[in-house]
């Protein structure tokens, strides 16, 4: 921390009244009817740049650089003239919506989701907006819940990685640049754990599987310097996040040196009374205090109780000052006391400018995964007429996603009209928007595309599902057209993997394109025609059927194996043992193969290289994304089958080989013991370079 800044810091506080300190640790939504008595009085220290709690759900008018510098001017004639910190969720885009954030985990490509994230905070910014409330960093091993759109999948690595990117992509080294933001980690922790997959509900957590599957994309995230964390709705193993002090204080700010403030989530403080841990609103207020729980996101909670609690001497002037004082950091840290308002000329000149867009096609472009692709169906060459079908093919706001409230339909070409512009001269795209006219016209077609999922207000916040099929009505158009004698290409929209066994097997191709944002139309158009090629790669387990969830890949093994023959190992009767398709899994338009795994030692003593050949053995240029895993094969306790250690993305040309190279450093190898420590165990390794987390070239080591 900044001397310059905790000395201003402490200035300031001094100066402070109980009430002003309250005050900060208040955040409400900037709606017009808010008293502006309240701002004048220093008692409110954020603004929420929201209309409600749906934000998530559609458009939310954003405001703009007038109304913050409107409600900011009000709170400078404050006696301390201590600024607002104006927050918004700015999830994956702001104006220029890119993918949703699991599709950007599936580019494996962190660089490219930081760029998108600094693109997001300069929009934001340029709409007086000063505090994103995102990355969203929640491991999710269960599609069911409507939220795994929103985080990066089931792997701690690649969440960590994800995370540090995205916090630097938003934050930038100095969030007190205009055009950038302070982040926000969130849900602290475990929130992805919610039984079901029923948002809100509680959750159990083993303290090893927190550990090491939970937190490290949090950890990832404050070492990155992220400047905030949200707490999580969820009741975690009896202990409400929002209340919960060794995770809130001993482990953020104790082990990792957090230094930011914690809000909590909406009216979470309040919720703790409903959980059953507080008994009225004052208990809550110092349950969650005490916790290490900053700000209170609208409940209101801290402002009717902590004066009293702190004249009955329940809470100590102490830990009020140190709240606070975090509050107070970050906003000096973002250079609102120099700089509290947002030059309104920005919006002409920073907003959905052609590099942004690119930007976004670029980042659709290679977060779709192409799951099947018999005889080379894709790209669509050599068809006179091809018949586009299903109930996307006008979409336009369908295509963002859940959490884009800045989003405008207008703003995106229609899937048909950017197919048009894409498709190859002299080939006909004829269009059908029902099953039944779908079928009748296949007859006198070429080839099929169903543009077909499930619409983005079934996925994010409490959007879950129990049953993970196409919703009603998308597969009616597999079945109309399937076993016409067409081929058949199939474009999955959706904000989580689907089970659609059928769908592949009657499929000749599958491209899945998540909610792919502003630019997806015309990315789907280059993969389809072929001008680009998928190279995304699946960032979570397709399972067969619901009934497989829980099913992710960095499992353990169990005593019985599914590998293993024999009537007694765990199983179904009714489905195969392995998913539909594993962690890591995706095709291009080439074939590559692996050969020549080399260790550059048998024991890892400091570093250990492991390197493959990989080469291009199809005719197109291609991008493979190797994936590094390990296993380490006996533990003190019982250790998963593989973990993602390293991936890369490689283009290569026909016939190109190139050696692939990782590192692999004692520290990767660390776990947390059955003592509770943190560290690594001797003994043997298998490592792997593979195209997915099923397949790959093997190796061993010891340690
Ligand atoms: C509730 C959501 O859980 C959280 O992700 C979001 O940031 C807040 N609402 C504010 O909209």
């Amino acid at each position: 921390m900044s001397q310059e800044t905790e000395a201003f810091i402490n200035h300031l506080i001094a100066q402070m009244t109980p009430e002003e300190k309250i005050g900060q640790l208040n955040q409400y939504s900037a709606d017009p009817e808010l008293a502006p008595d309240l701002l004048r009085q220093g008692k409110v220290g954020s603004l929420f740049n929201a209309s409600g709690a749906l934000t998530g759900h559609g458009f939310s008018d954003s405001g703009n650089a007038e109304i913050s510098n409107h409600f900011q001017k009000i709170a400078l004639e404050s006696r301390l003239k201590i600024p607002l910190i104006l927050g918004r969720d700015v999830i994956h885009g702001f104006r220029t919506v890119f993918p949703i954030p699991l599709a950007q985990a599936a580019a494996f490509n962190p660089e490219l989701a930081s760029e998108a994230a600094s693109v997001t905070a300069r929009e934001a910014t340029a709409n007086g907006i000063k505090w994103t409330f995102a990355p969203m960093l929640d491991i999710a091993r269960d599609p069911r819940w409507g939220r795994v759109a929103e985080g990066n999948g089931e792997d701690p690595f690649l969440g960590a990685q994800m995370a540090a990117a995205v916090v630097k992509g938003f934050q930038g080294d100095r969030f007190s640049a205009p055009d950038k933001l302070v982040a926000c980690a969130k849900h602290y922790v475990g929130y992805g754990a919610a039984e079901g997959g029923r948002d809100y509900e509680n959750g159990e957590i083993s303290e090893p599987t927190l550990r090491d599957v939970y937190l490290p994309p949090f950890r990832a995230a404050i070492q990155a310097g992220a400047g905030t964390v949200m707490s999580a709705f969820i009741d975690l193993n009896g202990i409400p996040a929002t209340a919960d002090r060794r995770l809130l204080t001993e482990v953020l700010r104790g082990e990792w040196g957090f230094e930011g403030f914690v809000v909590s989530d909406w009216e979470s403080i309040k919720e703790l009374i409903a959980h059953g841990v507080a008994e009225d609103e004052a208990h809550a207020g110092l349950l969650a205090l005490k916790a290490g729980l900053d700000m209170d996101m609208v409940s209101g909670v801290y402002h009717n109780t902590l004066g009293e609690s702190l004249r009955q001497g329940k809470i100590s002037p102490e830990i009020l000052d140190e709240a606070v004082r975090r509050i107070l950091r970050i906003k000096h840290r973002a250079g609102l006391f120099e700089h509290p308002f947002t030059d309104t000329t920005r919006i002409s000149r920073d907003i959905l400018t052609p590099e942004a867009r690119a930007l976004a096609r670029t980042a659709a472009r290679q977060s779709m995964v192409l799951l099947k692709n018999n005889h080379n169906l894709l790209p669509l060459q050599g068809f006179r007429r091809i018949l586009i079908a299903g109930n996307f093919i006008h979409a336009r706001g369908e295509l963002f996603g859940t959490w884009t409230p800045d989003g405008r339909s207008e703003d995106v070409t229609p899937l048909d009209e950017a197919l048009r512009h894409t498709t190859p001269k002299g080939v006909e795209l004829w269009f059908a928007d029902s099953p039944d006219l779908a079928q009748n016209l296949t007859h006198y077609v070429d080839a099929v595309v169903l543009l077909i999922g499930e619409h983005p207000a079934r996925s994010g916040e409490n959007c879950n599902v129990s049953d993970l099929s196409l919703p009603p009505g998308q597969a009616e158009f597999v079945e109309a057209v399937a076993g016409l004698g067409k081929p058949l290409t199939v474009v999955i929209f959706a904000g989580r993997p689907l089970a659609i066994t059928r769908q592949i097997s009657q499929a000749d191709a599958v491209l899945y394109g998540w909610h792919p944002g502003i630019e997806g139309a015309a990315a789907l158009g280059e993969l389809l025609f072929g001008t680009e090629s998928p190279s995304g790669r699946l960032p979570i387990t397709f399972p067969r059927a619901t009934g497989q969830v829980p099913i992710y890949y960095n499992r353990k093994n169990s005593g019985r194996p599914i590998r293993n023959e024999g009537l007694f190992r765990t199983r179904y009767l009714d489905l195969p043992p392995v998913p539909l398709f594993p962690f890591g899994f995706g095709l291009g338009y080439t074939q590559f193969e692996y050969a020549n795994l080399k260790l550059s030692h048998e024991t890892l003593r400091g570093t250990l290289e492991v390197s493959a050949e990989v080469t291009n053995t199809g005719a197109r240029p291609g991008v493979e994304v190797p994936q590094l895993y390990v296993r380490d094969l006996v533990g003190s306790l019982t250790r998963p089958v593989r973990e993602l250690k390293g991936f890369q993305r490689v283009l290569l040309q026909p016939g190109e080989t190139q050696r692939v190279r990782f590192t692999l450093q004692e520290a990767d190898l660390a776990f947390t013991r059955s003592d509770g420590t943190f560290g690594v165990e001797p003994g043997g390794f298998h490592v792997w370079i593979a195209p997915d987390s099923q397949r790959g070239l093997q190796g061993e080591f010891r340690l």
